[in-house]
């Protein structure tokens, strides 16, 4: 229409005059630029609703210019930090809507103070870059963050962050003491400038609501120099089974050094541990708790917390430098994907557990793949109410569904089906009323009603982060299909 025209128009020379490089859609880097943050190739086909434009800030000025250019000209935003949103939300919109992408992966700075343990890592960042740099200032301190290391800091840590170290050290968001936020004046506040409810509401309520996160403080943790992994694999026909059952118990009341992950696809289960100490401190531990896994001395592998990184992610080949390479793993770069999360509160009978696997050897299963995340120590410690993310207490692990398939090969349909199936089946074994889902694998199949997907992703945190919302963001600048809504819209 003319009047978005118009808008457009005003958008640019506003940039334009602050100073502010832009790609438009014409511009020859436009393509490459927007594609080489999707990390969900199913969202390049152009069926989907694009930017018009992308702007890469090389500065704070540049993302406090684009916001106050943005909001003067009726110019919406998408944030994008590492691109991983299951739902590509970060680059593209659901409804046809202008909007321009910026785009923070040019600021990846990471400053770490071994001194008193702590670090500023801007948002765009990536996690291995998060874990490599700590590591080069200090062989004994770690971060308590995701697994995949291409995924961004800004959107992991603004839906909570989970990976290996969550029962000894809780979330990312758990460990964040002051960050930097533009808000939707294009000012730069800190946790004592935005005041204590927003600071809440940033640590797990979800990227893009609140404002841009530019960089965040984080409390560093120990980690020992030796430290043990391992992947014990049990086939259906070995007693996967019955394993997967014992697990359930097990895993979540183990020492919090100790975590034991589990990944449930074709006819086996594969149990991959990080110990946080050696092999020795190990064995007994795993003889006396869980001897079902029938785990010796050669399915130990030590080394230093920060090669366990990549080994567990990547693979035995790879290396530590490989934490700094930006390109997507093989994974995401040719497969299109649709997860689904669930919380376990109560342990699933052991004939369901023969059901699922009897599911997942379906031919329409495809890659069908269930990962089991164990809760229990400092995860579980922390209150409900203390971050948004209010799933602790009572959580004996969480279930991501995930199923994939090749871009060449077809569009997903019939994984994406299976995995609606699927979730529909366990809807009975998970947690209910509401049932909870984990901001961080958004899933657009919970819907644009906030009554809906509010309380499943929050509990009851949910009104909070409104009442932070109006308080940053009355007008509602910072939007999209799942963004907290505004008090102004009568929640
Ligand atoms: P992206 O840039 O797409 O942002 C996600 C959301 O946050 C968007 O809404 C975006 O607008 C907003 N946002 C981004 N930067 C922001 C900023 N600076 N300020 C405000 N809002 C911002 N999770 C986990 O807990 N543990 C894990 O081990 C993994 N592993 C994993 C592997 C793979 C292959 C994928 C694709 C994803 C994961 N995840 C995960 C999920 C991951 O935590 C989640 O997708 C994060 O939101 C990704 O953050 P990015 O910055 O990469 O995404």
């Amino acid at each position: 229409s003319s009047s978005s025209q118009a808008s457009s128009n005003g958008f640019l020379q506003c940039l334009s005059d602050s100073r502010i490089p832009v790609l438009t859609q014409n511009s020859c880097s436009f393509k490459r630029q927007l594609e080489a943050y999707i990390r969900n190739p199913k969202f390049m086909a152009n069926t989907n609703v694009k930017p018009l434009y992308i702007v890469m800030p090389t500065n704070t000025s540049h993302v406090q210019g684009t916001v106050r250019c943005g909001r003067q000209c009726n110019m919406s935003i998408r944030v994008r930090s590492g691109g991983h949103d299951y739902e590509g939300l970060s680059y593209r919109s659901v409804h046809a809507k202008d909007f321009v992408v910026l785009d923070l992966s040019q600021l990846h700075k990471v400053s770490v103070d071994s001194h008193t343990s702590t670090a500023w890592v801007e948002s765009g960042a990536t996690l291995g870059e998060l874990y490599y740099k700590v590591w080069k200032a200090s062989d004994v301190l770690g971060f308590p963050a995701g697994l995949c290391p291409t995924v961004g800091v800004g959107g992991h840590f603004s839906g909570g962050g989970f990976g290996m170290l969550m029962r000894k050290y809780g979330l990312a968001i758990d460990n964040v003491i002051d960050v930097e936020l533009v808000d939707a004046k294009g000012r730069l506040l800190n946790k004592t400038s935005m005041g204590s409810d927003v600071f809440w509401a940033i640590r797990g309520g979800g990227g893009e609501s609140f404002g841009i996160v530019l960089k965040w403080q984080v409390k560093l943790v120990p980690v020992p120099r030796t430290v043990t992994v391992f992947n014990v694999s049990v086939s259906t026909r070995q007693g996967a089974v019955d394993v997967v059952t014992k697990w359930q118990q097990v895993a979540p009341t183990l020492r919090d050094d100790l975590f034991i992950r589990v990944l449930v696809q074709n006819q086996r289960a594969d149990f991959q541990s990080l110990f946080l100490g050696t092999c020795d401190v190990l064995l007994p531990v795993m003889s006396d708790h869980f001897p079902e896994l029938k785990f010796n001395r050669s399915d130990c592998k030590e080394m230093t917390w920060i090669q366990s990184v990549p080994y567990i992610y990547l693979g035995n080949n790879s290396t530590v430098e490989d934490l700094l390479n930006r390109t997507s793993s093989a994974f995401a770069h040719n497969n299109g994907f649709k997860a689904k999360s669930d919380f376990v509160r109560q342990a699933i009978p052991r004939d369901v557990w023969a059901s699922i696997f009897t599911k997942l050897a379906q031919p329409e299963a495809h890659y069908g793949l269930m990962i089991l995340d164990p809760y229990g120590g400092k995860i579980s410690a922390v209150p409900e109410s203390a971050t948004p993310f209010p799933h602790r207490a009572g959580v004996l692990y969480n279930i991501q569904y995930i199923n994939y398939w090749n871009m060449a090969s077809g569009n997903g349909t019939v994984q994406t089906k299976w995995i609606r199936d699927m979730y529909t089946f366990m809807a009975p074994y998970v947690s209910s009323n509401p049932r909870e889902a984990y901001f961080n694998y958004r899933d657009l199949d919970l819907g644009d009603s906030f009554e809906v997907w509010g309380p499943k992703y929050f509990k009851r945190n949910y009104p909070r982060l409104v009442m932070a919302k109006g308080m940053i963001d009355y007008d509602d600048y910072f939007h999209n299909e799942q963004s907290i809504p505004s008090p102004k819209h009568g929640y």
